[in-house]
């Protein structure tokens, strides 16, 4: 499948304490026709998602079988038609699945109507077996604690880079399984994360290269 190589994290600016402080869920004023660029994208998943050269991630998982994967929904990033994405960690890079279909509004994506504005849904899924293996049902805790992990550092460097971005357990589980094409038995979305830009609700903040 192409692959999209995403620039390398630009270097937060900001003390841990100062996100922390601001962070908050975006609310209801994003632009969804405002693109996310790959830098910005290069930085949030990379900072928040990407495997080290030893394999170890910027977030914890039992066992270290990181039984999550991380899927973009997405119909605005730079360059790129609406399209299903993978983000492959160990090279730090999308991968494209395929175009989302023509007639598709982003918006269908929620369960119930929802006025929540977005251009991407960062999608986690669950591949049950990579941790059934070990921890048997156990693995379905392990697995949303894992989500849960991945979450904070997208929801805490979505801040910092003044992007809107948002928890959302709202997804129509159906739509999304149809979308990322998955095999329910094997794998399933867990979590989600709305992103999008332009809701001002978080003065942005001045990054550098590493
Ligand atoms: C597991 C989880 C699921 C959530 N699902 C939704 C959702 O489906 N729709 C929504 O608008 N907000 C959702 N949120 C965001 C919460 O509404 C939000 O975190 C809460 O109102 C507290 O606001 P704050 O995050 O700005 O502190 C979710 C948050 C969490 C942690």
């Amino acid at each position: 499948m192409p692959r999209i190589p995403l620039p390398a994290p630009a270097a937060l600016d900001t003390k841990l304490s100062d996100i922390l402080k601001r962070r908050r869920s975006a609310g209801f004023s994003g632009n969804p026709d405002i693109p996310t660029t790959l830098q910005e994208l290069g930085t949030l998943l990379g900072l928040s998602l990407r495997a080290r050269e030893n394999a170890h991630r910027n977030y914890p998982s039992g066992g270290g079988l990181y039984p999550i994967e991380t899927y973009l929904i997405s119909t605005q990033i730079e360059s790129e038609t609406p399209a299903v994405f993978h983000y492959n960690p160990s090279i730090h890079a999308l991968e494209k699945l395929w175009g989302l279909p023509s007639r598709f509004n982003i918006k269908d994506i929620a369960k119930h109507p929802n006025s929540l504005p977005l251009s991407t849904l960062i999608v986690f899924t669950s591949v049950w077996k990579r941790s059934s293996a070990k921890y048997g049902d156990l693995s379905y805790l392990h697995a949303l604690l894992e989500a849960g992990h991945m979450s904070e550092n997208l929801l805490l460097v979505g801040c910092a880079l003044g992007l809107d971005v948002r928890p959302y357990a709202g997804f129509d589980d159906a739509v999304v399984a149809r979308l990322l094409d998955l095999d329910e038995e094997e794998e399933q979305a867990v979590h989600s994360i709305t992103l999008c830009k332009g809701g001002g609700i978080q003065e942005s903040n001045t990054v550098h290269e590493d």
